[in-house]
């Protein structure tokens, strides 16, 4: 977790450092800092614990208001042309101020910023401190710091490379020196890094985020390569030779505007209500027959139609999603799916056969069980493909073939968008995979496309039906201290999302059940008022979901049904959340997912939390 930022060029970088972290909170917020190089070579570095806001809180209390000169005493931070950033979620050291990067080594003059772990950091820091080093804080970052340090003698990049070769680990970092007014170095191993040109001057960030006010021009940064930052832009040299690697740089389509709030209040609100254009960029041009849906691989008709599995990889929101392509995969292409938790498969010796098919879905593209689920697999010789929202990132690197879910940067921690992004790829996989299994007759497949393609127009109606009366709903259950959420069939992982959103934001304990395995155990919970959220919408096995919510109702629940069908007299005396109605019951529990998106965060903004960034999480999970 943690992003990093660093930029040399013809600007004063103290701004650009800052707006580039606030752009970078969504990968942790414990802690926060800059480093900054005068032309003097005086390095000022500021650190705060909390968000960006505390670290510009920290840096107005040492300014004075005006000056351009700097308290070098307080370290209070210098606004020369190059300088680093950090924002922190803590793994190795509480969350402090000593802990907070920058670090530097025990002169001040090597400063890092670093994101990921150094495994080997106890060792290190021994040996370190043998040789007269002397730490000052508890993490693995400030050993690479004093590492490079014990390795320079006037060339950044050989101490940093230097260092690389001794780290164990994975993580990326950026490096400045004191004596270098021109350069700053980064490199990566199995952390994202990459590297951005603007007109004036170069960057590297975890995300292209960061920079993205400044420019769309971007360099990739492989494993082991060092990137070689100065104003007039970047180099990379190869890893292993050191020889520089030729590379051309790449167009982002991502805009700034995308990247900021665009006036709603929350970066969540906004992602909610953008899923039908997400939607509409995952499927566009992907529903016709014969598209080569997998950027970097084609899947041959006579691969996909002796499939014999196609087992799906995943985390938290990704995993929910893989739940309802198990469900359009099977029944569209009759390809048996399992679904795996990425934390559970990698470590449990699973039987990989060869011609099955993984398709590890991770928004970030840099979820670090998902990647090691993926990599067990490619390693035992299975075709390994990617779903995911992030172009660059390692996941893309790592599989075999990619499809892009195109839904824009979403930048809250609770997916959304990118879930029904995922979903709509899934279906645009299962269709295709239907189609070339023949699965399929060209009728059936041409009247799902057509579905798929009303599918953004109907989630856009979804979020304008529910918004209101979702927003009174969850005005009304605020101070519930249980949430239950109930669904069956494609059904189960919308309830099953609709919970996580709820304790993700809200705090509040909120469990999904299978309906049909209440009377197994769960209805235990059931006490006279305990709100029931059930995702009842049209499917075969709609009235067996009825009979559950019945039973609940029957022990006092205070019963909310998603549904399609508002009128039908079978929902009895619960309250009725209506959304809009397709035909095919795998995209109607689709939609359902809208309202219960909404019920967490209206509760979550009533109850005056930070909804986009809930308490102990990060966007992205590139730890285990
Ligand atoms: O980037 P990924 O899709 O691999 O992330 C997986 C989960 O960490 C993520 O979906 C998480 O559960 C979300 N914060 C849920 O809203």
């Amino acid at each position: 977790m943690c992003g990093i930022i660093g930029y040399v060029g013809g600007r004063p970088c103290r701004e650009i450092l800052l707006r580039g972290l606030e752009r970078l909170e969504y990968r942790g917020y414990d802690s926060a800092g800059i480093s900054t190089l005068d032309p003097d070579g005086t390095i000022h570095a500021v650190r705060a614990v909390g968000n960006i806001a505390a670290l510009r809180a920290a840096i107005a209390s040492r300014v004075p208001v005006g000056a351009a000169g700097l308290d070098d005493e307080d370290h209070a931070g210098g606004d020369g042309l190059l300088g680093i950033g950090h924002t922190r979620w803590a793994t190795h050291g509480r969350v402090s101020q000593a802990n907070a990067h920058p670090h530097s080594d025990t002169t001040d003059r090597v400063h890092i910023v670093l994101n990921g772990i150094v495994e080997n950091h106890l060792e290190l820091r021994a040996q370190l401190t043998a040789e007269g080093a002397d730490f000052t804080s508890e993490t693995d970052a400030e050993v690479v710091a004093h590492l490079i340090a014990h390795h320079y003698e006037g060339d950044l990049v050989a101490a940093a490379r230097h260092a690389y070769d001794q780290l164990e680990g994975h993580y990326a970092f950026a490096v400045m020196a004191a004596d270098q007014p021109e350069q700053l170095v980064a490199m990566r191993k199995e952390c994202p890094l990459i590297v951005g040109l603007a007109d004036h001057g170069s960057f590297v960030a975890s995300s292209v985020s960061a920079f993205l006010e400044h420019t769309d021009r971007v360099l990739e940064v492989q494993d082991g390569e060092t990137a070689v930052l100065t104003r007039s832009g970047a180099r990379l040299l190869a890893a292993g030779s050191g020889r520089p690697v030729i590379r051309r740089t790449t167009t982002l389509d991502w805009d700034l505007e995308a990247a900021e709030k665009g006036g709603y209040d929350t970066f969540l609100a906004k992602e909610i209500d953008e899923q039908a254009d997400a939607v509409a960029q995952t499927l566009a041009g992907r529903l016709d027959a014969d598209v080569a849906l997998f950027d970097g691989l084609t899947l041959e008709h006579e691969h996909l139609q002796v499939l014999q599995r196609v087992r799906i990889v995943a985390c938290g929101t990704s995993y929910h999603s893989g739940l309802v392509g198990r469900h359009l995969i099977e029944s569209w292409a009759r390809v048996p799916v399992e679904v795996e938790i990425a934390s559970e498969y990698r470590y449990r010796e699973p039987v990989i056969e060869h011609d099955e098919l993984v398709l590890g879905i991770t928004q970030s593209g840099e979820t670090a069980d998902t990647l090691g689920a993926m990599r067990l697999a490619a390693g035992r010789g299975a075709t390994v493909l990617a779903i995911t929202n992030v172009m660059g990132s390692q996941a893309t690197r790592e599989a075999d073939g990619v499809l892009f879910t195109r839904a824009g940067i979403e930048i809250s921690v609770a997916a959304t968008k990118t879930f029904t992004s995922q979903v709509a790829a899934l279906a645009a996989f299962a269709l295709a995979l239907g189609r070339a299994r023949g699965t399929l007759d060209p009728e059936r497949a041409g009247a799902l496309a057509a579905q798929l393609q009303h599918l953004p127009q109907l989630l856009a109606q979804t979020v304008a039906a529910t918004d209101a009366p979702v927003r009174e709903l969850a005005r009304a259950l605020s101070d519930e201290p249980l949430f239950v959420f109930l669904g069956r069939h494609a059904g189960n992982p919308v309830a099953m999302e609709g919970a996580l959103k709820l304790k993700e934001i809200t705090y509040r304990p909120a469990e999904a059940f299978a309906a049909g395995e209440l009377k197994h155990g769960p209805i235990a919970l059931i006490a006279p008022g305990t709100p029931v959220l059930c995702v009842a919408t049209s499917s075969p096995v709609r009235g067996k979901l009825l009979t559950n919510m019945a039973e609940v109702q029957a022990r006092g629940a205070r019963v909310i049904a998603i549904t399609d069908e508002a009128g039908d007299p079978a929902l009895g005396d619960a309250e009725v959340v209506a959304i809009p109605r397709t035909d095919d019951p795998l995209l109607q529990s689709l939609l359902a997912v809208v309202p219960l998106q909404l019920l967490a965060h209206h509760m979550a903004s009533q109850l005056g939390l930070n909804v986009d960034q809930p308490r102990n999480l990060a966007k992205t999970v590139t730890v285990e």
